[in-house]
């Protein structure tokens, strides 16, 4: 049998907890950064609108309608087709991405140490940083760690394990972000901090940050990769998809946004620079607490939060590959679950080595780097295009519609859905694809 969540709000939360993680805590703020904040906020929320709502509806009333895994809903809806291998680019991309995502969530789990311990200054974190994902064994045996935990997890199952546990996780991380954007907005000289990010300046915006807004959408969103797809299966016949895409899309924007609003004031009031990228999060951010009365609590709050955010999306990911081995493969969860587990693991230790203490290179980038593009260029925006194109003209019009509405209490989607999923999504994001493509291979 089938597992079903406990109520709407299970799945709720458990969708939000896929969503919410480190693209959101950790990438969105030092996207932002780059991408000289606030219009490219503004333009991150348009994206999100167009071709991160009519996605998620699509996606999780895909699983919803087969009650399967990604491969397994394709073949379902299109048998004797091609259209698996969207689903099976999904459990590609749940493996790929949770490799170094659990490498990166790993440097969360230490930093929860580190700031017990105390040994941050204003001047020391980038060699703290540095010194700890270029050591070679510290922070694979974090990965290591991290992969176990998500592991117990999905081994529990969709209700134990993945409902059981962000009920609990969710709450608490909402209230410890609250609590620094309160710390972060009385500190001197935040204002400035809060101009950068919410008063937009159009001329900032180029190709380049187009580009980086639809990643980011994508991978903060979990679409794309079946994630939705796959939480979404676990839906009963009668349950609300379009008012539970509303929230869990509304929920994961509020998060990026509050983050964006603990972090900027706090960087500007301290005089750090917006703009240093993937460090942000993990060598200002130590410093600026550094800098503040009860610093240490506050900086072991935020990386005790940012580790609780990617728990909840490792599972997601872990459960994508996972439901497909179960399902297609007969294997049970057990053995599915450590099977793959040590795989992705494995996976990972190259992406972590090649950060500094090995050169693990491809394509003239590290091996790191590469799987990380790869997601942003290929992966995800792919797999999001194949689904709009599935959707659109596969399903035949406005099947998923009319299915989607049937069970719809409050909104129903009208023809503009149809008009989304059909033209805009797949123009907007095959336009952004091949100019990204081009300008990836050009430079
Ligand atoms: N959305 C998560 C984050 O922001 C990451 C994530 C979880 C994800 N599941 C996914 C990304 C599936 C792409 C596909 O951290």
């Amino acid at each position: 049998m089938r597992e079903n969540w406990v109520s709407r709000a299970g799945f709720i939360l458990a969708a939000a907890g896929s969503a919410i993680g480190l693209g959101n805590i950790w990438r969105f703020p030092y996207v932002v950064g780059t991408n000289g904040g606030a219009a490219f906020v503004v333009i991150y929320l348009i994206i999100i609108l167009v071709i991160g709502f009519p996605l998620m509806v699509s996606e999780i009333s895909l699983g919803k309608m087969t009650q399967k895994n990604p491969v397994g809903a394709f073949k379902a809806l299109a048998p004797d087709t091609p259209w698996w291998l969207v689903g099976a680019m999904g459990v590609l991309s749940g493996f790929v991405i949770l490799s170094f995502y659990s490498v990166v969530a790993g440097w969360g789990l230490a930093y929860v140490l580190k700031t017990l311990q105390g040994v941050f200054t204003v001047s020391n974190t980038e060699e703290i940083f540095v010194g700890h994902i270029t050591q070679g064994l510290q922070p694979v045996l974090w990965h290591f760690i991290f992969m176990v935990l998500t592991t117990i997890i999905i081994t529990l199952g969709v209700v134990k394990g993945i409902g059981r546990s962000v009920k609990y996780l969710m709450p608490a991380l909402f209230v410890l972000l609250l609590m620094l954007v309160v710390r972060a907005l009385t500190l001197e000289g935040a204002l400035e901090g809060v101009r950068f990010y919410l008063q937009p300046d159009f001329s900032e915006i180029t190709f380049g940050s187009l580009l980086s807004a639809t990643g980011q959408a994508f991978f903060s969103l979990s679409l794309g990769a079946g994630a939705m797809l796959t939480y979404g299966s676990y839906l009963k016949k009668g349950d609300d998809v379009v008012s539970s895409a509303v929230w869990v899309i509304f929920l994961d924007v509020g998060i990026a946004l509050l983050a964006g609003l603990a972090i900027f004031p706090a960087v500007f009031a301290l005089g750090f620079d917006p703009s240093v990228g993937a460090g942000l999060a993990f060598v200002t951010l130590p410093a600026v607490f550094a800098a503040m009365p009860l610093g240490n609590l506050f900086a072991f709050t935020f990386f005790l939060l940012l580790s609780i955010a990617a728990l909840t999306s490792a599972i997601s990911m872990l459960e994508i590959v996972v439901s497909w081995m179960v399902d297609e493969k007969g294997i049970t969860r057990f053995k599915a679950t450590i099977g793959i587990a040590i795989l992705i693991f494995i996976l990972g230790i190259p992406a972590s080595l090649s950060i500094g203490a090995v050169d693990i290179s491809i394509f003239g980038i590290s091996f790191f780097d590469f799987l990380d593009l790869f997601q942003e260029r290929f992966l995800l925006p792919i797999g999001a295009l194949l689904t709009s194109i599935f959707v659109g003209y596969v399903l035949k019009g406005s099947k998923l519609r009319l299915e989607v509405n049937q069970d719809s209490k409050k909104l129903k989607l009208g023809a503009w859905f149809d008009v989304l999923i059909k033209y805009v999504v797949p123009t907007a994001i095959g336009g952004i694809l091949i100019a990204g493509w081009i300008s990836l291979f050009s430079s």
